[in-house]
């Protein structure tokens, strides 16, 4: 079966660089991305390519290359899913916020519509590709919906798991470690898996194109976050070991990273890790195991959150108790919003959670982030529901440059490890700051005796 159309819904962190990613590679294949929220679309096809919505290096380069040829981004669904031989679904799976699995459970409301929407167009048979990160076992609920429409029309269900980072989304499209395509066993399925492989045969070596069931594919995402957030949990728990040991976690991490068997990846401390995956991941997994009965299995992996969670708190509290246990009143300069560098992402970044215990501690918090607008910050803020909008607005300021941000703060916290804080003037921002200038670095960015040696009182995470 050859592919020529490619519907995906849902234009996101993963189906939007995806999708550009395909039409580049694959010419002769219209790919049209839609979603429902017309200022995304909008801004996806803003002539001004550096207006896309999503900011990762070198897509605006592919998006300029291929749109309105092969790529294109619309809002309207129904007719991109009735011409597609293909479609990719691609949309937010968040964790429950009500209900049964409130606060663990992947919501799969958007899943559900985008599968109710599909039946409800389809005229002719179609391949169906889970992108988005579902609970394992979820194409049994997909096909169960789609096979029920009673018009005749067959849908052969995929899973292909996107493994991509953000901040290096497109390199990682481009030459992935590998891509999983998971499908069903009879003719039809293998016939669709290899429709699949196909595609991305376009420029993925095939050895690395690997091919399981429906099951293994969907468990192998939630296993590969899982086993990745805890490697950083690992570290984590032992920076603050290392803290009251005067051992030094760059150190423990290099000493270990070095054994082949570990590998030197995944090994930086930080002041906990964010974006939309590890932590709903980890949930889900943790609800599927408990929904099994498998509770020691639940507990286990819980613990990476908790630790998480411990680690953001842990940092937060190191900025009182340094300022005299009060930071009331006082101006925290915070560098950094994203969850990490290079994207304009900000689910779930510590410096949310942090920038919340401070303003319980009645702080101002200062923030810039190259990448990341006031609305946003706020808007984060908001969702965790202590403060009003009001109060948000009084007692966070924005800035547009680092400099400004610090000027007369009493503590200045490195959020995200953007390269730009690496070259600040430290010394103009040690001038300005009041006395005694704090500076914590969260993410290990700075070097600790020159940051001491220019009169900063220095924390470094993980260094005794
Ligand atoms: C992750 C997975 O890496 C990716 O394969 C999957 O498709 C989606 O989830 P992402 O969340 O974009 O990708 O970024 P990642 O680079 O994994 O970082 C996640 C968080 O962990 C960030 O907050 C990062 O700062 C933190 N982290 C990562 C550390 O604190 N230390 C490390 O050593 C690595
Ligand atoms: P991810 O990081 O998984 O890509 P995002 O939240 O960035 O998640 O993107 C998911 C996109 O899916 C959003 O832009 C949302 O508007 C879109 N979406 C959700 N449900 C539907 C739907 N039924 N039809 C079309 N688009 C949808």
């Amino acid at each position: 079966m050859m592919i020529k159309n490619i519907c995906c819904i849902g234009a996101g962190y993963v189906g939007g660089p995806t999708m550009s990613v395909i039409a580049s590679k694959c010419p002769e294949i219209r790919v049209n991305v839609v979603d429902l929220n017309e200022d995304r679309i909008k801004k996806w096809n803003d002539e001004n390519v550096d207006n896309i919505p999503i900011y990762e290096p070198g897509l605006s380069d592919i998006v300029k290359e291929c749109r309105d040829k092969n790529l294109f981004f619309s809002t309207n669904v129904e007719q991109a899913i009735s011409d597609a031989d293909m479609i990719f679904i691609s949309v937010n799976t968040p964790t429950k916020t009500y209900g049964v699995g409130k606060g663990m459970a992947a919501d799969l409301k958007y899943i559900e519509l985008c599968a109710r929407q599909i039946a409800s167009v389809a005229t002719n048979d179609k391949i169906i590709v889970e992108k988005s990160t579902l609970p394992v076992r979820t194409a049994e609920s997909l096909k169960a919906i789609l096979d029920n429409t009673g018009n005749g029309v067959k849908f052969d269900i995929l899973s292909n798991p996107e493994f991509l980072a953000e901040g290096t989304a497109v390199d990682d499209l481009l030459t992935p470690d590998r891509v999983l395509i998971g499908g069903e066993s009879s003719e039809r399925g293998l016939a669709a898996q290899k429709a699949l492989v196909e595609v991305y045969a376009h420029w993925v070596p095939e050895d690395r194109i690997l091919t399981t069931n429906v099951w293994s594919s969907e468990l192998s995402k939630l296993t590969a976050n899982a086993f990745l957030a805890q490697r950083v949990s690992s570290i984590n728990a032992l920076s603050e070991l290392c803290e009251v040991t005067e051992a030094d976690v760059k150190e423990v991490a290099r000493a270990i990273g070095t054994d082949s068997r570990i590998g030197p990846k995944f090994l930086n401390a930080s002041v906990g890790f964010g974006g939309s995956c590890f932590q709903k991941d980890i949930l889900n997994l943790v609800y599927i195991a408990k929904s099994y009965g498998l509770h020691e299995v639940a507990d286990y992996w819980e613990q990476v959150i908790i630790m998480n969670d411990h680690q953001k708190r842990r940092f937060a509290k190191k900025i009182v108790t340094r300022l005299f246990n009060t930071v009331s009143g006082k101006k925290i300069c915070l560098l950094g919003w994203a969850f990490k560098k290079d994207t304009n992402d900000t689910r779930e970044s510590a410096a949310i959670y942090v920038s919340d215990y401070l303003l319980n501690e009645h702080a101002e918090v200062h923030v810039y982030d190259p990448k990341v607008k006031r609305d946003q910050i706020i808007s984060d803020l908001l969702v965790l529901g202590n403060f009003s909008k009001e109060e948000l607005e009084e007692r966070v300021f924005t800035y547009e440059d680092a400099l400004s941000c610090a000027n007369q703060a009493h503590a200045v916290a490195i959020m995200t490890e953007w390269d730009e804080f690496k070259e600040l003037d430290w010394k103009h921002v040690y001038d300005e700051m009041f006395k005694p200038a704090f500076l914590f670095d969260g993410r290990m960015l700075l070097n600790h005796d020159e940051m001491t040696g220019i009169g900063f009182q220095m924390y470094t995470l993980g260094k005794g």
